[in-house]
């Protein structure tokens, strides 16, 4: 069964209490919850992890460099972490980049991302929407993947 990755970096863990008029009331437990459930239905399995610390986050991509998509908020990382865009480089994981908020419509340190220029495409300001449609992308993706690979 093919795996996708759902990580989320510092302050993620706050969603639902945190700034709830730029990020919403749902927790992450329930993104993760809906994004797993979405996956099951499409007989992928999910690994989903969060952490406040830059390191962590690069251990544990390091350790799941197997899987086969990822999909990735890094939260303040983004606009700060040369070592988490190395690491994604890395594992040699496609990815797509999801931000709750429309980090464009806000402060200038916001708009430059580490991320984008590497990853497949980018969902931002779309709230746990992006985190959803990413879902149904990534499943997209790996299913015409498996239908290329059979006819090679
Ligand atoms: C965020 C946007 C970042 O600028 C911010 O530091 C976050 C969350 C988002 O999902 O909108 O922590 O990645």
């Amino acid at each position: 069964m093919p795996t996708v990755l759902l990580l989320n970096g510092p302050n993620l863990n706050l969603l639902g209490s945190r700034e709830p008029e730029i990020y919403g009331s749902t927790t992450l437990t329930d993104i993760e919850a809906q994004v797993s459930s979405a996956l099951r239905e499409r007989k992928i399995e999910c690994e989903a992890f969060q952490s406040n610390s830059e390191g962590e986050l690069i251990d544990w991509l390091h350790k799941q460099r197997d899987a086969d998509f990822l999909l990735l908020n890094p939260g303040a990382l983004t606009h700060t972490s040369v070592g988490l865009r190395d690491a994604v480089l890395a594992i040699e994981i496609p990815f797509l980049e999801i931000h709750l908020s429309n980090v464009h419509q806000r402060e200038e340190f916001r708009h430059h991302s580490y991320f984008s220029d590497i990853a497949i495409g980018a969902l931002v300001g779309l709230g746990v929407k992006g985190y959803l449609l990413a879902t149904q992308f990534a499943a997209d993706y790996l299913e015409q993947k498996a239908i290329s690979a059979s006819n090679d």
